[in-house]
């Protein structure tokens, strides 16, 4: 959840620490703080809040802070401890030489400070990371050599981490270790880097390393030792950054959230080009290393993701059971890691992420890969540590997301669902060969449509305008867009604070119905195809009787709804199947120009992080 990024090297350590922790920043933080070896002396700067306050102080202090020669910066998102400048990172022993940042959560802090109190140690914080600064230190102490005593220390910790070390007396290194907790490295000419993630280097270089759990990576300028645990050296291989710098510009639009929902007709086209090549012919997974005969024996799929991902796997439910015949399984990866994981040889197991990197769904995985089950990976960072540990593989290709709230990717992610449903169907001849043609059309026509959404902006923020003021919002949809009003809910939560909840249409009258007034807007997502149409369409009506302002999502050419319906926010006709893709956008606009008219901080909504890579 935390950023990190450490250089060693001849550049002015301040400007490429805070650069590196901007392009880290729209993970959304509380509060920054770097640590410099400069003069021959450790000085660390925090500030709570947003990266500029840091950046505020470090310019009232740039005149101090001359002949640089490494340095370790940190963006948190409190676990342990307040959000405060003293809980803040970098974190430092009782002399103050030894300072290290951190991301993950160290489970045995409290006996490990116990213990080091009794040695001497004092403690100025809460923090678990504080405990690992201090546990380091002892160890210094005893070994006078910075890379075993990271090495000796981490025998100790139990948990997460990623850690990035340095020692006053080692003025030209620093430390970099991880486990369950990502870290990279990253080398560059005459100088190298470590960060917890690449957008914080991509400006500076493209060639990286990426630690495994409990490897330790030693830096100096002209040099990268690589070591396991126990100090022996491990080979690496250097690989390339499959990012540009410019992905994460703006581009002219106020927030990345706009201009990611813009991306999404190109993004759709990214991920059906080289997959679908044309109607007739079959779809083409390269990265799928299931055999046909594998495929062919699946008796059950599991799906496990986190909230927007999660969203997209219980689209994925209904299309792959229509489509493959086979049953499917979604949940939350918090909860399937803490069950007996039942699977085996004949299940596929399904993880979805955009950042590939998520504490819990890596967990998942793991879980089920050590009993059997082929692990399929559908992630848009083929950088990212779910990606690498996976069997097979389905790259999205959404360019990197900056917007905390999940967009763009969840587009993405649903069209390389469909390509897997029906890679699977034509393997197994599992569903009308007809209809997969029509639906393959159908979906090389999704950027266009979502274009004609993207041009009625209008219509959409003018119903946020009328809207904005509600303190709560209930979506409702049936069967397949029961997850895109989850999603739609979810959106609005995030960005704008709103109590937005998200209901199959069927459960209104089981409970939900009795929050309904006039304070209580529904928005019904009404897509033409099956029966739940006309089924929305009366669960709305009982909506309306109790007073609730309505709102219609819909590509119906239907004059009844305008008896039920205040505001009708159009959307092209298209395949149900493919309907959440559609139906999707307009509740992302929906949410964004809410948060817009509410002034709220779109990009980085509060409490929340981009990346969740703790438990
Ligand atoms: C989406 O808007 C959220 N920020 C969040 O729910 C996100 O989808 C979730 O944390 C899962 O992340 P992942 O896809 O990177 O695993």
């Amino acid at each position: 959840m935390c950023g990190i990024v450490g250089y060693v090297g001849p550049k002015s350590v301040i400007d490429i620490l805070t650069n590196g922790l901007s392009k880290l920043e729209y993970r959304g933080y509380d509060s920054a703080g770097v640590a410099v070896n400069s003069n021959g002396k450790i000085k660390i700067y925090k500030a709570e809040g947003k990266l500029q306050n840091l950046k505020d102080l470090l310019e009232t202090h740039r005149s101090e802070i001359t002949n640089t020669t490494a340095g370790i910066g940190h963006i948190r998102w409190a676990t342990h401890g307040a959000p405060t400048t003293i809980n803040a990172h970098p974190h430092s022993c009782n002399c103050g030489k030894l300072v290290l940042v951190h991301n993950g959560i160290v489970e045995n802090y409290k006996e490990l400070r116990e213990e080091l109190k009794g040695c001497g140690c004092i403690f100025k914080t809460e923090t678990d990371t504080e405990v690992v600064a201090h546990l380091i230190a002892h160890e210094y102490g005893k070994l006078n050599d910075l890379p075993k005593a990271v090495r000796a220390a981490a025998k100790r910790l139990k948990g997460a981490y990623a850690l990035c070390v340095m020692h006053q007396d080692d003025p030209n290194m620093i430390v970099g270790t991880r486990k369950n907790a990502p870290l990279i490295v990253a080398m560059g000419q005459g100088e190298n880097y470590l960060a917890s993630d690449s957008p914080a280097i991509i400006e500076y270089t493209k060639r990286v390393i990426y630690l495994d759990d409990d490897q330790f990576a030693v830096l100096t300028p002209t040099s990268v030792l690589i070591t396991d645990i126990d100090g022996k050296q491990v080979a690496k291989k250097e690989e390339i950054l499959p990012w540009e710098p410019v992905a994460m510009s703006k581009m002219g639009y106020k927030h990345f959230m706009l201009k990611e929902i813009h991306e999404q007709p190109d993004v759709i086209r990214n991920v059906l080009s080289g997959k679908l090549p044309d109607i007739t012919k079959p779809i083409v997974l390269d990265e799928v290393k299931l055999t046909k005969e594998q495929i062919k024996n699946l008796k059950r799929i599991e799906i496990i993701a986190c909230g927007t991902s999660l969203h997209a796997a219980l689209v994925a439910k209904y299309i792959l059971e229509a489509f493959t015949n086979i049953p499917v399984d979604v949940e939350p990866s918090s909860e399937y890691i803490y069950r007996k994981t039942v699977t085996d040889a004949n299940t596929l197991v399904i993880g979805i992420s955009q950042s590939g990197e998520t504490s819990d769904t890596i967990t998942a995985i793991r879980q089920a890969k050590a009993v059997g089950s082929h692990v399929l990976i559908i992630t848009n960072r083929p950088d990212s540590i779910m990606a690498r540990e996976a069997d097979s593989l389905i790259p999205v290709n959404a360019g990197i997301e900056v917007s905390v709230a999940a967009t763009k990717s969840f587009n993405a992610q649903l069209i390389a669902l469909y390509l897997f449903s029906m890679y699977v169907a034509e393997i197994k001849g599992s569903f009308d060969s007809s209809k997969i043609e029509q639906l393959k059309h159908e979906m090389m026509m999704l950027p266009q449509k979502i274009e004609t959404v993207l041009s009625h902006e209008e219509s959409i923020i003018k119903c946020a305008r009328a809207f904005a003021s509600y303190k709560n919002f209930i979506y409702i949809a049936r069967g397949i867009n029961y997850p895109t009003a989850l999603e739609g809910a979810l959106k609005l939560k995030e960005i704008s604070y709103i109590n937005a909840t998200g209901y199959p249409a069927g459960e209104l009258k089981h409970g939900p119905i009795a929050m309904l007034d006039e304070t209580m807007p529904v928005l019904a997502i009404l897509m033409p195809g099956s029966i739940v149409y006309e089924k929305i369409l009366s669960n709305a009506e009982e909506a309306k009787a109790r007073n609730a302002r309505m709102i219609a999502l819909t590509s119906a050419e239907d004059p009844h709804l305008e008896d039920v319906f205040e505001y009708i926010l159009k959307v092209p006709a298209v395949d149900e199947y493919l309907s959440p893709v559609i139906a999707s956008v307009p509740l992302q606009l929906l949410a964004y120009y809410i948060a817009e008219f509410l002034g709220k901080d779109v990009d980085q909504p509060r409490n929340l992080a981009k990346s969740v890579t703790v438990e």
